[in-house]
């Protein structure tokens, strides 16, 4: 960028960490429509409240209505949609906070893209695995019956691709187990990575 220069400001990352109680990271959880990664997050983030963890969640639905409003679903766009993101996401890492957030994403490299914007051990990839089966026998919006009828065009898992993550650090199934040990899971992993203390 010409004639822009980064300014450092004075309160660091470990600093934040210490005001905080923990650590700041990504949880990316990324699947096909309807596999549950708002679900997911959404009860994630209610365990992080109550442990009095200090958290935000950046949800597809949610984002497409502002930040995102002028994308659509090409794959230009979906990568246009989680750049974007991404940038929200490494500032309120920033800022200290554990991040969740909840898009299909279904392009490995805008996903990479983002795991190379912030620090080793920062960007956690949450693989919700659901298979295309359940999602679409759950159709919570009834978008996978319009995608079959065509209503609905470049419908990811339907006319539209999804490449899954090949190293995801977890994955879930939530047509598997129940939410809370699922959230367990999740928790789990931030205790025994020193995100969050137990
Ligand atoms: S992403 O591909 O750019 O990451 P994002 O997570 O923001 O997608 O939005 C996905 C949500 O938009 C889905 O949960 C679904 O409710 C809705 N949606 C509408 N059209 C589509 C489509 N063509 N493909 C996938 N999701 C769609």
């Amino acid at each position: 960028m010409n004639h822009i220069v980064w300014h450092q400001h004075a309160i660091t990352r470990s600093e934040r960490a210490e005001q905080k109680g923990h650590r700041g990271a990504i949880l990316w959880f990324t699947g096909l429509s309807g596999a549950g990664k708002s679900t997911l997050a959404g009860a994630l983030e209610a365990e992080l409240y109550r442990r009095g963890l200090h958290s935000y969640l950046l949800d597809g639905d949610n984002v497409r209505h502002g930040l995102c409003n002028d994308l659509g679903f090409s794959l230009d766009d979906r990568r246009e949609n989680i750049r974007r993101v991404g940038e929200v996401a490494k500032l309120m890492l920033d800022a200290g906070l554990l991040v969740l957030s909840a898009f299909v994403s279904p392009q490995r490299a805008e996903r990479d893209l983002v795991r190379s914007l912030v620090g080793e051990g920062e960007f956690i990839e949450v693989h919700v695995a659901t298979p295309l089966n359940v999602c679409e026998s759950r159709d919570p919006k009834g978008l996978y019956q319009k995608a079959r009828s065509g209503e609905i065009k470049d419908f990811t898992g339907i006319s539209s691709p999804y490449e899954a993550p090949v190293s995801a650090e977890l994955v879930i199934d939530t047509s598997e187990g129940d939410l809370d040990s699922q959230v367990a899971k999740l928790v789990d992993y931030l205790i025994g990575g020193g995100y969050i203390p137990a």
